[in-house]
């Protein structure tokens, strides 16, 4: 009979970690005279060079705008940007490739759902529901639209590891809940979150739910039609692929019925000062203007490069990752992790007695690590914990033991000098 470790040792793929590095230029690059360390991944991502090669190509040979044109560079581009609706299609598992809509980014994607099925379906008297582990992006564009439409935000708590309080968060809706507006994974602390059993609470209740997946997305294989999410958004940027491009994933029958969000060429049917403007079919209608094209087809490479190393092998490796770091530096004296979640993504958050998170991150970048310290844009989690600011390290699939190794160090000497 196989033993649990022998059996989950053959299921999940393992990580060729040397060969994933090779594809990574800026690796072998120097920081202050010593190794790169990157170990700020949460905050975006390093890019292979299968998607750096995009921007060569696209540039090089098929430059053109797209949608418009018959000419062949403007068929090749066309061909491309819309190859990748297929390839997002895939790996977010949706239905249709008309529910993918690209975007700038996550924060761009809840901007459009605020802007569009917000201002479309909330009113005053009706209820919103935040998490408490929500990255300003997924608070900030809500608040703007409670001020101008008078509905309420009703926050989800979260417990002393940073977890989620389902049973609160079941209690806290009525008849007036309209939306669940919630992420994932956590920037701040990787809690992920049970967005699958979230989404099925909200849908009982007859409120929408809306899934930051910016975290999710480069860590774990997401099924949005599993989760049965009514819109899900990620970033290009933290998944491997540029910045500039971004999902958003709705289901089709929302998207259909909202209204468009900015006007502008592509996005309509047809123009006119006598009659009524119309507007195009889906995803185009949330499209206005010329896109991110070379970044949207480089978006595609960064999915393709993902799936084909194995996102159960990447979270199977970041798991390793995660735990070596949480030993290490658990035998700091007076270092404090925020954010012990069972369920948590490669994301460590911690605190140290008498030592500044600021000058920590300064002082460690001058040994070649790379950690993001601040509030990371989740100020009313941080607040909660007490702390405006905690050191981060986040971690991708190119990390190894030996860097975490030479992190854990660079913080213990980082840490008796500031002490
Ligand atoms: N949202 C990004 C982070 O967590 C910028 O660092």
């Amino acid at each position: 009979m196989t033993d649990l470790a022998t059996r989950d040792a053959l299921e999940v793929p393992r990580l060729d970690v040397a060969a994933v590095r090779a594809d990574f230029p800026i690796l072998a690059r120097q920081v202050h005279g010593r190794p790169l360390v990157y170990l700020d991944n949460a905050a975006t991502s390093q890019t292979p060079r299968q998607v750096i090669e995009v921007f060569d190509d696209y540039y090089g040979r098929y430059n053109a705008n797209i949608h418009r044109g018959l000419h062949t560079l403007a068929d090749e581009a066309t061909a491309a940007y819309e190859g990748t609706r297929e390839t997002v299609r895939a790996f977010l598992g949706a239905a249709e490739t008309r529910e993918i809509v690209f975007t700038r980014g996550t924060t761009e994607a809840i901007n459009l759902v605020a802007g569009a099925w917000g201002r479309a379906n909330l009113k005053a008297g009706d209820e919103v529901l935040i998490s408490r582990l929500e990255h300003h992006s997924n608070i900030v564009p809500w608040q703007l639209l409670s001020r101008e439409l008078g509905f309420a935000i009703k926050v989800i708590p979260v417990d002393e590891r940073g977890v989620l309080d389902l049973d609160a968060y079941a209690r806290l809706f009525t008849e007036r809940t309209r939306l669940v507006a919630v992420n994932h994974v956590s920037n701040a602390f990787g809690t992920v979150n049970p967005v699958r059993e979230m989404a099925r609470i909200a849908h009982e209740h007859g409120a929408r739910i809306l899934v930051d997946g910016a975290q999710a997305a480069p860590h774990q294989r997401v099924d949005v039609r599993d989760i049965d999410a009514d819109f899900y958004a990620f970033s290009g940027h933290k998944v491997y692929g540029p910045t500039g491009a971004g999902v958003l994933y709705g289901k089709a029958s929302l998207l259909e019925a909202m209204p468009p969000w900015q006007g502008g060429g592509e996005m309509i049917a047809t123009v006119s000062f006598e009659h009524e403007t119309t507007f195009a079919d889906i995803p185009h209608k949330f499209e206005a203007g010329t896109p991110a094209v070379a970044e949207v087809i480089a978006l595609g490479a960064a999915l393709r490069w993902v799936s084909g190393v194995g996102l159960e092998a990447i979270g199977a490796w970041e798991a390793q990752l995660l735990a070596r770091a949480t030993e290490r530096v658990s035998r700091i004296d007076g270092l404090r992790i925020l954010g012990t979640a069972p369920d948590k993504a490669g994301v460590l958050s911690f605190v140290v007695d008498g030592a500044h998170s600021q000058d920590i991150g300064l002082l460690i970048d001058q040994l070649g690590v790379a950690i993001r310290t601040g509030h990371h844009c989740a100020q009313p989690l941080l607040h909660h914990f007490g702390v405006d600011a905690t050191c981060r390290a986040s971690f991708a699939a190119y990390n190894t033991l030996e860097e975490v190794d030479l992190f854990a160090e660079a913080l213990e000497r980082v840490i008796s000098m500031v002490r």
